[in-house]
């Protein structure tokens, strides 16, 4: 299966969540390409069978969560029918955010599979779950 990683990051923990997300995904035997939001590459993405596409959580801590960076997150190419897994990272509390990706994936064609903030200090704990979930749930 062919698999693209998508983050946007500010100071890397999101950047750090997609490159465990695309050593989880080749160990199970897969090909992935890890980039950048603003570093796309259209015909990798169309030919993608799943993206994952991962951003910040944003918010005032206790409320008012949501994906951060939301204008750039909007401008990845349309997802029409692919597979699609939403992530981010967070600090303490990552709210609704994750639902509030997925649903701006949704809107952009995406067929999503889970969406999921991981605390940025648990990055390799959680990976590995979250990325087995996510191929468990594939259609190939
Ligand atoms: C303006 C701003 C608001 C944030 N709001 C929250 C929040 O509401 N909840 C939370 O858990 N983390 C919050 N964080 C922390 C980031 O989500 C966290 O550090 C994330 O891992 C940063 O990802 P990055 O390194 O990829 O930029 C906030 C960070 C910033 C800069």
């Amino acid at each position: 299966m062919k698999v693209v990683v998508i983050h946007q990051s500010r100071t890397g923990n999101t950047r750090r969540a997609a490159e465990l997300i695309g050593g989880a995904v080749e160990a199970a035997g897969n090909s992935a390409v890890v980039r950048s939001a603003s570093n796309l590459d259209y015909k990798e993405l169309a030919q993608a069978d799943l993206v994952f596409v991962g951003t910040w959580v944003d918010g005032l801590i206790l409320f008012g969560h949501r994906p951060g960076d939301l204008a750039r997150v909007r401008r990845i190419p349309p997802l029409w029918d692919k597979q699609v897994a939403a992530f981010m990272t967070h600090a303490v509390n990552p709210g609704d955010a994750a639902d509030k990706l997925a649903a701006v994936l949704v809107e952009r064609g995406a067929r999503v599979l889970d969406a999921r903030s991981l605390h940025r200090r648990h990055l390799e704990e959680e990976v590995p779950a979250f990325v087995e979930g996510v191929l468990t749930g594939v259609d190939v």
